[in-house]
């Protein structure tokens, strides 16, 4: 099968229907997107399709063929972190981290369709996303942040 991968062409040869989280960790060493329900329910495993968030514990690699996948390694440029990592890391928006980089694939997801989001779109955005840890106020601010580079963000 042939994808993209943080901009990188590839072919990879495996079994089509599997995950492609697994195809992701284990053959391609990206080990960023993280197994937690494995199910589709809590999102510690999303990435970017085509900019679009999807749970990759539960897409089979066959339904990736053609298509862009973006991974929390793909984010940064250089030594330049994605605003919305950036914003994470101010914030302090994680505490074990587990699911972050789910968090952030689909913040990015979010800003991307919608830069302005209110508190409400936000949570409705991030929906999907569990955080084992509690710390949604924390995220919640971060993507706040991440929508208004330079901004102070008020509690
Ligand atoms: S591991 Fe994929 S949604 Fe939980
Ligand atoms: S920071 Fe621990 S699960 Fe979210």
């Amino acid at each position: 099968m042939k994808f993209t991968v943080n901009g990188k062409a590839l072919t990879v040869q495996t079994d089509p229907q599997r995950p492609l989280l697994d195809v992701l960790r284990e053959d391609l060493h990206l080990n960023g997107a993280k197994f937690g329900c494995g199910e589709g329910r809590c999102g510690a495993c999303s990435v970017l399709v085509d900019g679009r968030r999807i749970f990759s514990c539960s897409t089979q690699v066959k339904d990736v063929e053609g298509k862009e996948v973006l991974t929390i390694e793909g984010l940064a440029i250089g030594e330049e972190l994605h605003p919305v990592q950036q914003a994470f890391i101010e914030e302090g928006a994680f505490q074990c981290g587990y699911c972050t980089t789910g968090m952030i694939m689909n913040a990015v997801a979010l800003l991307k369709k919608t830069p302005k989001p209110s508190s409400q779109e936000i949570r409705e955005g991030m929906n999907g996303n569990l955080c084992r840890c509690c710390h949604y106020q924390k995220i919640l601010k971060a993507v706040q942040r991440a929508a208004t580079p330079g901004a102070e963000v008020r509690s």
